[in-house]
């Protein structure tokens, strides 16, 4: 079997225990399983002389990242634009100039770096949005390897990619791959799409897109966890606040202003104020550990998020209960399983997110005989697989403080219906399938096979799926009216 090497930007300590985002988590797995080379930024800044310094254990390799590539690369591009650009908020993307040649100067460097570490047989996977013009920069030095690349946070709409100044360089980094995987069909649609309508990439009749002078397979693989590292988890009686009857409503996001926290917060506290009968019955607990603390938009979110807790906390509160528990630190991942357990509901509720692996480590912590509910905000790629957890559109205040107030009266054999529908969903994708779907596929196209007919179907899929009408749109035609240049119009 062909050595594995692994190139994303944060990789996971695998001796700390403190909880990662979802891409270092999803790698980890694959280290320890297989013959692989993980390589990414050590998490350290270093002066310009010693910034090429490789550091090795075992299979990890690290290198630092200098001031002006922290400031430039880190918290510029991948975070100040392409982040905020790819989940839907322009209005938080700026375009400052400078960020983008740091971008590509900080790949083109690591790519130096990690090329005479390549074997001949090895197969390339590049992870995530700070990577994109990596496997370019790979190729300009002579590689000739398999490179897929993953993208673990959403494509936008093919409109908003292209507000950005530099898109069609990112669309010809790109080209460089041989397989390009998203998470979801609808992310899948909105980057073919972008690709014919910005940059004219043309589906063969293969499925692989020519883009540029290449062809590049796109397909979607959703991200999935290690089920059984969760499945034995025990109640924790020590988490239940004041009394043994007050139930437990659970988030865990990283502070970061996708993840829906002000309108979670906002729900909770309509739901207090509507239904009363559950004051002293409920408890939110949001753990929040912070990340990208140099940016502005994140010192905002934070700053709005300790208002509403204090806010909520002080309207409501109670000698003997506190209704949101905010905690802005990680948690040790040790500790994850125990505290899904615990808890009667989960709130996976962001604004747009690629995935959310929390959504499925909470369904696989459940006890089956007696499983929690997991509400599930429309907009997170697991929503595609997760259709049995209580959706919700986590914009509507008032709509998702009636859904909470459905998941605490929900009896037990909705639960377990739902918990059991779920728990498929989650074993079928999981961290193996994910990973070894993803390097059969990527394999399998460069032996100069038929990449198979997965690619195809799921772009055309994709593709019908942006075509149809949304439920809007049918209701709307159903009654007879027609949306005009913004206005609706009856016929
Ligand atoms: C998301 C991104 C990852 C990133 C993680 C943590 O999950 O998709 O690429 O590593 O957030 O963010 P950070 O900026 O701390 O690496």
């Amino acid at each position: 079997m062909s050595r594995v090497v692994l190139v994303s930007n944060r990789v996971m300590d695998l001796r700390k225990a403190a909880q990662a985002g979802g891409v270092a988590v999803a790698l980890a797995d694959i280290v320890r399983t297989r013959s692989a080379l993980w390589f990414g930024w050590s998490g350290e800044t270093a002066p310009q002389e010693t910034a090429d310094a490789v550091s090795r254990e075992g299979r990890i390799v690290t290198v630092p990242l200098t001031a002006s590539d922290y400031e430039g690369y880190y918290l510029g591009y991948a975070n100040s634009v392409l982040w905020p650009v790819f989940h839907n908020r322009l209005d938080l993307a700026q375009f400052e100039a400078g960020f983008f040649e740091r971008y590509m100067a900080v790949n083109s460097r690591l790519a130096a770096l990690l090329q005479p570490m390549l074997r001949p047989d090895d197969i390339v996977w590049v992870h995530d949005y700070h990577m994109i013009p990596f496997a370019m920069e790979l190729r300009k030095r002579g590689v000739a390897n398999p490179i897929g690349f993953y993208l673990h946070i959403p494509f936008p709409p093919w409109q908003t990619f292209m507000a950005i100044p530099e898109h069609q360089q990112l669309a010809h980094a790109l080209s460089a791959y041989d397989l390009i995987g998203l998470q979801t069909k609808a992310d899948v649609g909105n980057f073919v799409t972008y690709l014919e309508n910005g940059v004219y990439g043309r589906i063969v009749p293969d499925g692989r897109i020519r883009l540029f002078d290449r062809l590049v397979s796109v397909a979607s693989f959703p991200v999935g966890i290690d089920v059984e590292q969760f499945a034995n988890a025990k109640r924790d009686a020590g988490l239940v606040q004041a009394r043994q009857s007050v139930s437990r409503i659970i988030g865990i996001d990283r502070l970061d202003y996708t993840k829906g926290l002000p309108q979670k917060f906002k729900a909770f506290g309509k739901l207090l104020e509507k239904y009363p009968q559950y004051r002293r019955q409920v408890v939110l607990t949001q753990i929040a550990p912070p990340t990208r603390e140099d940016v502005e938009a994140y010192a905002s979110i934070r700053r709005q998020l300790e208002s509403l807790a204090g806010s909520v906390n002080g309207r409501f509160g109670e000698l003997d209960w506190v209704p949101i528990h905010y905690i802005r630190r990680s948690t040790p991942r040790r500790r994850l399983a125990d505290i899904y357990r615990s808890s009667r509901i989960c709130m996976v509720t962001p604004l747009r997110d690629g995935m959310n692996l929390v959504a499925k480590e909470y369904v696989a912590a459940q006890d089956p005989a007696d499983p929690g509910v997991l509400i599930l905000s429309q907009f997170a790629g697991a929503a595609e697989e997760m259709s049995e957890a209580l959706i919700v559109n986590p914009y509507s205040i008032d709509g998702t403080a009636d859904v909470i107030r459905v998941a605490l009266e929900m009896d037990l054999t909705e639960r377990q219906a739902r918990h059991a529908a779920l728990m498929a969903a989650v074993r079928k994708h999981d961290a193996t399938a994910w990973a070894e779907s993803f390097l059969a596929h990527l394999a399998r196209g460069r032996s100069g096979e038929d990449p198979g007919s997965r690619p195809p179907r799921t772009i055309r899929r994709a593709l019908q799926k942006l075509q149809q009408p949304t439920r809007a749109q049918t209701r709307m035609k159903a009654l007879g009216q027609n949306r005009v240049d913004g206005r609706i119009m009856s016929r």
